[in-house]
C-alpha cells in the first residue's frame, strides 16, 4: 500500500485538503505514484495523517473532478495514465513563437528619417502629468466607474469646440465618439456600414497601410483609386462600385498633396448622388507650412456624408493611444442601436487628463509651439535638399504634415534606400504603401522629419548626396 507522508501546515491559509491535494498530484505527476496505483481508503489516510475523513475526501474529490484518478467500483479509486503534455511545461516550452514578423528590432541609424516619429524633446511632460493627477482627484465614485459609452463628455465637449475653431467641423458632442486610435476608430465604422450590406471601399492609391489592413481583416474589398497632383481622381472614382471612400486629403498619405477645393466639392458631390460615405482621416492636418489652414472635407459637407476622423497621435502623443469619429447625424440611431451596450475602451483617467489638457489652454499652447518646431526642421529638410541635391530631386508634398517625398530622377527607390543605408541614413520606401503595381512611382523615397533634430537633417541629406550622386551637386 502507498504510504503518503505529507508535511500538512495547520497553521497555513491554504486549507489542509488543497496541501494533501497539491501532495498527492505532484507525486502523480513526478512518477512517484505509479500509473494504475491505488490510494488508501479515507478512513486509513484520516486515521493515519489524523486529519478528518471530509478533509480526505475534499482532496481526492480535487484529484477525481481534475482526472488524476477514478473511481473504481468496489476498489477505490486507481491513478490514471498521464499524457506528458499534461505536465506542467516549463516557461520555456509553453513560450510562443510567431511565424510572423511582429515589430522586428530593427537595424538603428544614426539618422534616421522615419515617418510617425514626434519630437520628444519638446513634449510637456511636467504639464500633462499634472493633468494625470488631477484626473486622478475625481470624487471615487467616478474614478472608479468605467465612464460613459460613447467617451468622456467634458473631452467631447472640448472636441467640439477645438474641431469647430480649427476645422471649421461643425457638430455636437453627441455626434463624438471616443476610440483607442484610428484603427478602431475604423473597425467600429465598418460594422456600422456593414449593417447595409457595404463591403468594398475606394482608396487613394497608395494609401494608409493600417487603414488597408482594417479594411481586409473585415473582408472589405478594396478599389484602390489613381492620384493626380491635386488628389485622387474623381472620374475613376465615379466608374468603381463602391459606397464608400476613404481618404486623407488634408495630407494624403503617404504622398502629401493636399486635395483642391474643385475635388472637394466633386467629391461630396459624388458621395451624394452616389448615397456613399466618405470617410476623412484628418491625421496630421495640424500640421501646415504654406498658406492658409484648410478647412476639413467635414467642414464643406452639408448633405452629411462624411464621416470624420481625428487623432492626438500627432498633435500630442502616439502613446495615448486616442481618436476620434464626428458621426453624421443621421448614423447616430444606428451607431446608438448597435453600440449602445459597448463599454468605452479608452480609460477615464487618460480621457479626463486630455479634457484637463484642453480645457486649460495646454493643448492649443502646444499645438502652437508643435507647428514652429516642425516648420522649422521643414524648412531646414527643404534647404538641405534643394542645397545639397536640388538639380537631381523634386519635392512632393511639402506643404503640410511631418514628412515628405522625394523624387530622385530616374533612380529606382529599392537602390536608393541600400545606398543610404551604406553611409548610416535611413530613408523610406513609399511603394509599401501601394495598393497594386501599377500608378506608383518607383523612383520616390519617403522622409519623416518630426523626431529629427535639424542638425541632424543637414547632416543626414548631406550624406545623403554623398550615397546618391557622390557629392555632387
Ligand atoms: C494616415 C494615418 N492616419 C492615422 C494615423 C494615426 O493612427 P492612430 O490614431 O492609430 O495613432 C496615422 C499614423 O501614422 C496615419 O498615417
Amino acid at each position: 500500500m502507498l504510504e503518503f507522508i505529507p508535511l500538512l501546515d495547520k497553521h497555513s491559509s491554504v486549507p489542509i485538503y488543497v496541501q494533501l491535494y497539491q501532495y498527492i498530484k505532484q507525486k502523480i505527476e513526478d512518477g512517484d505514484i505509479p500509473e494504475g496505483a491505488l490510494l488508501p481508503s479515507i478512513r486509513y489516510l484520516s486515521g493515519q495523517l489524523k486529519i478528518s475523513k471530509n478533509t480526505v475526501d475534499g482532496a481526492y474529490q480535487q484529484l477525481l473532478a481534475e482526472g488524476y484518478v477514478a473511481s473504481k467500483a468496489r476498489v477505490g479509486l486507481v491513478v490514471l495514465p498521464l499524457e506528458q503534455p499534461v505536465l506542467s511545461p516549463s516557461l520555456q516550452e509553453i513560450k510562443y513563437k510567431s511565424k510572423v514578423p511582429m515589430d522586428n528590432k530593427e537595424e538603428t541609424f544614426e539618422y534616421d528619417f522615419k515617418y510617425g516619429d514626434i519630437d520628444v524633446n519638446f513634449f510637456p511632460i511636467q504639464i500633462w502629468k499634472r493633468c494625470l493627477t488631477q484626473a486622478l482627484t475625481d470624487e471615487l465614485e467616478q474614478l472608479l466607474s468605467p465612464g460613459e459609452r460613447q467617451g468622456y463628455v467634458g473631452l467631447r465637449e472640448e472636441l467640439a469646440n477645438y474641431l469647430f475653431q480649427s476645422r471649421g467641423v461643425v457638430c455636437s458632442e453627441e455626434q463624438i465618439v471616443i476610440c483607442s486610435g484610428t484603427q478602431h476608430a475604423i473597425s467600429l465604422i465598418l460594422q456600422l456600414l456593414s449593417k447595409n450590406g457595404e463591403r468594398s471601399v475606394a482608396m487613394e492609391n497608395p494609401s494608409y497601410d493600417g487603414a488597408k489592413s482594417v479594411f481586409n481583416n473585415h473582408g472589405w474589398s478594396i478599389k484602390p483609386i489613381r492620384l493626380e497632383k491635386d488628389g485622387i481622381d474623381i472620374e475613376q472614382l465615379k466608374k468603381v462600385e463602391a459606397k464608400v471612400a476613404y481618404i486623407t486629403p488634408s495630407h494624403q498619405f503617404p504622398y502629401g498633396m493636399v486635395l483642391s477645393i474643385q475635388k472637394r466639392l466633386l467629391l461630396l458631390e459624388w458621395a451624394n448622388q452616389n448615397g456613399s460615405f466618405i470617410i476623412e482621416d484628418d491625421y496630421d492636418s495640424e500640421f501646415r507650412y504654406q498658406g492658409q489652414p484648410i478647412p476639413s472635407l467635414k467642414a464643406l459637407d452639408a448633405k452629411e456624408n462624411v464621416i470624420y476622423l481625428g487623432t492626438f497621435s500627432k498633435s500630442f502623443s502616439p502613446a495615448v493611444r486616442v481618436s476620434y469619429i464626428v458621426l453624421p447625424q443621421r448614423l447616430m440611431d444606428a451607431y446608438n442601436h448597435m453600440y449602445g451596450n459597448y463599454y468605452q475602451s479608452v480609460p477615464s483617467i487618460v480621457q479626463k487628463g486630455l479634457y484637463i489638457l484642453m480645457n486649460e489652454g495646454h493643448f492649443t499652447s502646444h499645438i502652437r509651439k508643435m507647428r514652429k518646431v516642425y516648420e522649422n526642421k521643414h524648412k531646414t529638410l527643404v534647404d538641405a535638399l534643394n542645397k545639397y541635391m536640388g538639380n537631381h530631386i523634386e519635392i512632393i508634398g511639402q506643404k503640410a504634415g511631418l514628412h515628405l517625398l522625394v523624387n530622385v530622377k530616374y533612380r529606382s527607390t529599392e537602390e536608393l534606400v541600400k545606398e543610404a543605408k551604406k553611409v548610416g541614413v535611413r530613408v523610406y520606401d513609399p511603394t509599401l504603401y501601394a495598393l497594386n503595381d501599377s500608378e506608383v512611382n518607383s523612383s520616390l523615397i519617403m522622409m519623416g522629419f518630426g523626431g529629427v533634430s535639424e542638425e541632424k537633417i543637414d547632416k543626414g541629406v548631406q550624406l545623403l548626396n554623398k550615397a546618391w550622386f557622390n557629392g555632387d551637386n
